[in-house]
């Protein structure tokens, strides 16, 4: 499954970037997470580890609040965008530091990713440091203006393997934890552009190609209009 996750995201580094430039939503995903993690430690962080960095965007985030911010990922592709930061080509599962390394280890929409959040979440105790911060950003869907599922009655073939539930459940395991809920009012456009990169096309279509799922997707959504609401779960953990 990693090696199919890892393979969509190699394939979507020009669409996620035309995404996040129009949107600016993962950006802002990673400051109000940052804020989060922030709130929970005693002065500046020293060093962040952005888990799942994908292009950057949450790299820039956190780089400009710590002094070091490492950027891993499992996708080659999306990594090689990335230039300011250190970047490692690793698995959350098994990330490639010593114990104790880091103060804040951040998922900005990562975690849910995998199989497994609970072995992520073990690798970022064993990671951080006495007083370490751990953050996750999971997707809790869709919703129209009287709070209905926008792909409830759609024709597709799954939903995410992993839900917020479970990414909140895995962190609860290892950390005390606070969370709570994110809302954007999203264009139907937009909605129609997030399905255009091919590794979100493929939480619709797994089954599919690259270029048929994300056209499969284009048609699906060709219909919808007006304001929809995308809605993201945080959930932040200090170490016990
Ligand atoms: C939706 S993108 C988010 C990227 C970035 N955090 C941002 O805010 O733009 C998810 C990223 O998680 C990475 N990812 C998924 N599973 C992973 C794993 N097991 N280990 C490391 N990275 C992973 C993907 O390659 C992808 O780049």
């Amino acid at each position: 499954m990693k090696a199919v996750v890892r393979a969509n995201f190699d394939d979507s580094v020009t669409a996620y970037d035309a995404y996040e430039q129009r949107t600016g939503r993962f950006t802002a995903l990673a400051e109000l997470l940052a804020a989060e993690l922030s709130a929970r430690v005693d002065g500046p962080f020293e060093s962040v580890l952005d888990a799942g960095a994908g292009t950057g965007a949450s790299t820039r985030v956190f780089a400009e609040r710590a002094q070091r911010t490492v950027a891993l990922d499992i996708s080659r592709e999306m990594l090689r965008e990335l230039e300011a930061a250190p970047r490692v080509q690793a698995d959350f599962d098994h990330v490639p530091f010593v114990d104790g390394s880091f103060d804040g280890v951040a998922f900005t929409a990562s975690l849910f990713l995998g199989p497994e959040p609970t072995v992520a979440t073990r690798e970022a105790a064993r990671v951080l440091r006495p007083g370490g911060v751990v953050g996750a950003v999971a997707p809790l869907g869709w919703v129209d203006a009287d709070g209905t599922d926008v792909f409830a009655d759609l024709e597709r073939e799954s939903r995410s393997p992993t839900g917020a539930d479970a990414v909140k459940t895995a962190l609860a395991d290892e950390f005390t934890v606070t969370t709570g809920t994110w809302r954007f009012a999203t264009t139907a456009a937009d909605v129609r552009r997030f399905h255009a990169i091919p590794a979100m096309a493929a939480r619709l279509y797994p089954k599919l190609a690259a270029e048929e799922r994300v056209a499969t997707a284009r048609d699906l959504l060709g219909g919808l209009e007006g304001t929809v609401e995308q809605r993201w779960r945080w959930i932040v953990g200090v170490v016990d």
